[in-house]
């Protein structure tokens, strides 16, 4: 397959932490132009300079937005455009998890995390289309989670903003396949990052712990790697995970054994 990322033009949302961190230094490394995404800049900014020494100083392009922000999105397609008409590969990471049950969680926190969680990816992917469409060839993937194939306990919202992504994206890749458009689903198991750590309780504030599963879970550098060959290898969908990812095959084969499991699982 050689260097599929070299030269590549890259725009990478959820990259000032965790997987997107570790996506952005194995594509600088593998010499991809790069666009990196997050709200918080200053931590993009620190991040651009360790790309620089890993890329040979090719300098990356640092964009702070907000993805639960409409105007914020608009205002980042543009300067993407603007850039580079429109991106060899859009990897959707950015994202927020739950850590509460439906009984304890406002309506709000739902509404946020359907905004970042899936709003937000169908935003940046439209957004693209027609070049992508005009060119011939295009490329997303879209980071959902095991979560967006099975609910589990504490994460009503997130699943089922993970779920959407999944009948959206399964439908992009059905309509435009035959224009060269790819689409690939990445579906983590537990990952060591940042995400329980952030993710939202019930009245919309942060968890601020890292669960026993992430802190235990894959390291971000391994599910990067493992992402990546996906992604250049094409493939629809992945579950990239430790043993939590057999969750995937025991509910396809076993619904009703799974449906017993899942409520007694330990996911906190
Ligand atoms: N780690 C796991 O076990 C696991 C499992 C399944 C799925 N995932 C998915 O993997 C993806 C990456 O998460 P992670 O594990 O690397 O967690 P993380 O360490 O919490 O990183 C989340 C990233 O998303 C960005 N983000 C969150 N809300 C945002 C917003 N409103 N606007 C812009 N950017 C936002 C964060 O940037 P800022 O803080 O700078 O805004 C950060 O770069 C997410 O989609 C997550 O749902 C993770």
């Amino acid at each position: 397959m050689g260097n599929y990322y070299q030269g590549k033009k890259v725009w990478l949302t959820g990259a000032s932490s965790g997987i997107g961190e570790a996506m952005a230094k194995s594509l600088a490394r593998q010499g991809a132009e790069l666009v990196i995404s997050g709200r918080r800049k200053e931590k993009l900014q620190e991040l651009a300079s360790e790309l620089r020494t890993l890329a040979e100083n090719r300098e990356p392009h640092v964009l702070a937005f907000d993805l639960g922000s409409n105007a914020d999105r608009e205002e980042a397609i543009e300067v993407v455009k603007q850039l580079w008409w429109a991106p060899d590969l859009l990897i959707l990471n950015g994202g927020l998890s739950q850590r509460s049950l439906v009984m304890e969680t406002n309506l709000e926190v739902y509404s946020n995390l359907m905004e970042v969680d899936y709003l937000a990816n169908v935003h940046l992917s439209k957004a693209f289309l027609e070049e992508w469409v005009t060119k011939g060839e295009g490329q997303v993937a879209v980071t959902s989670s095991l979560v967006g194939k099975f609910g589990t306990p504490y994460r009503s919202g997130y699943a089922a903003a993970k779920h959407a992504l999944h009948g959206f994206f399964d439908t992009l890749r059905a309509e435009r396949a035959g224009d060269g458009l790819k689409v690939t689903i990445l579906c983590p198991g537990f990952i060591h990052t940042q995400v329980s750590v952030n993710a939202l309780t019930g009245d919309g504030s942060a968890l601020g712990e890292m669960d026993q599963a992430q802190a235990k879970g894959m390291s971000a550098p391994r599910f990067a790697e493992k992402a990546l060959k996906a992604i250049a290898k094409n493939k629809a969908e992945v579950y990239i995970g430790g043993k939590e990812v057999l969750g995937v095959y025991l509910k396809r084969l076993l619904p009703s054994v799974f449906r017993k499991m899942i409520g007694r699982a330990k996911v906190r």
